[in-house]
């Protein structure tokens, strides 16, 4: 049997985010869409400080998508260099928080001042438990799916165990749990090619207000939203009358593959 959802894993609890909107929050006020991502790194740590208060044990956050390199030089360059001055300057914060900083997705496109900064960053925080914070640089889901089956297809009998570990390598980083709430900023309804397979059973959440606003208010609203949800897993409700199942009432326990 493959290895038991993240939430029924007492006490885990990944969240994950698509941080979408600095560019109009940024034109609505005038400004360049450089300061609407410069905003969005005070929502970004905001965010990491408050995680582990609500109970939230992996964060993971898209930061670029590989589909991002489609944007003018300009801005890809102000990204990732706000994503290397970030680490830089966040790394000693992020020790003493007890957060674990890994970065999911491909490196070899990176500029090596930015692979330098990440992997500095890994190890001065690789001992930290309190939370697991992974951040998605030029990370694309079907990437990482088919690299994931690529190496299946040399070894080993196809799982989902086993293809949730090749998918962590393909990252680039170890494995985490399934994704079990996914929350969009921006006012968009899409996935955006993110964590794809990890969030087959993940709570979407959707919210219009553009990622530089989110407060921590926001991200304790979608918790709360998380656990009023039901979750079945394709199964049936543990509490549904036993009139109801017809036949002779035998029910399996909703749980994930
Ligand atoms: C999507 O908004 C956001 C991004 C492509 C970049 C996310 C980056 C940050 C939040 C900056 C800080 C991050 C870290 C890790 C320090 P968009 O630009 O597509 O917005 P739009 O849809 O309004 O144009």
């Amino acid at each position: 049997m493959g290895r038991p959802a993240s939430a029924e894993i007492e006490g885990l609890f990944h969240v994950a985010i698509v941080m979408d909107g600095n560019g109009r929050w940024a034109t609505a006020r005038g400004m360049g869409r450089a300061e609407g991502h410069r905003h969005g790194a005070h929502a970004v740590r905001r965010t990491i400080r408050a995680a582990p208060s609500l109970g939230i044990t992996t964060l993971t956050l898209f930061a670029f998508s590989s589909d991002n390199w489609k944007r003018p030089q300009r801005e890809v360059g102000t990204l990732l260099h706000l994503f290397g001055d970030y680490l830089r300057s966040e790394q000693v914060e992020l020790r003493q928080n007890g957060v674990r900083l890994s970065v999911i997705g491909r490196r070899d496109r990176l500029p090596g001042n930015l692979v330098a900064a990440i992997e500095v960053c890994e190890a001065a925080t690789a001992r930290a438990s309190r939370l697991h914070l992974r951040l998605a640089i030029d990370y694309s889901a079907r990437g990482a799916i088919l690299s994931a089956a690529e190496s299946l297809a040399t070894e080993g009998e196809p799982s989902v165990d086993s293809f949730r570990k090749r998918l962590g390598s393909a990252c680039g980083t170890d494995t985490a749990p399934d994704v079990d709430l996914l929350i969009r900023t921006g006012g968009e309804y899409r996935l955006s090619d993110f964590l794809l397979w990890e969030s087959a059973y993940a709570e979407l959440y959707f919210m219009p207000r553009m990622w530089p606003d989110f407060e921590v208010s926001d991200l304790a609203a979608a918790v709360a939203e998380f656990h009023t949800r039901q979750r079945r897993f394709g199964a049936l409700p543990a509490d549904l009358p036993s009139r109801e199942l017809g036949g002779s009432g035998d029910r399996k326990v909703p749980r994930r593959a």
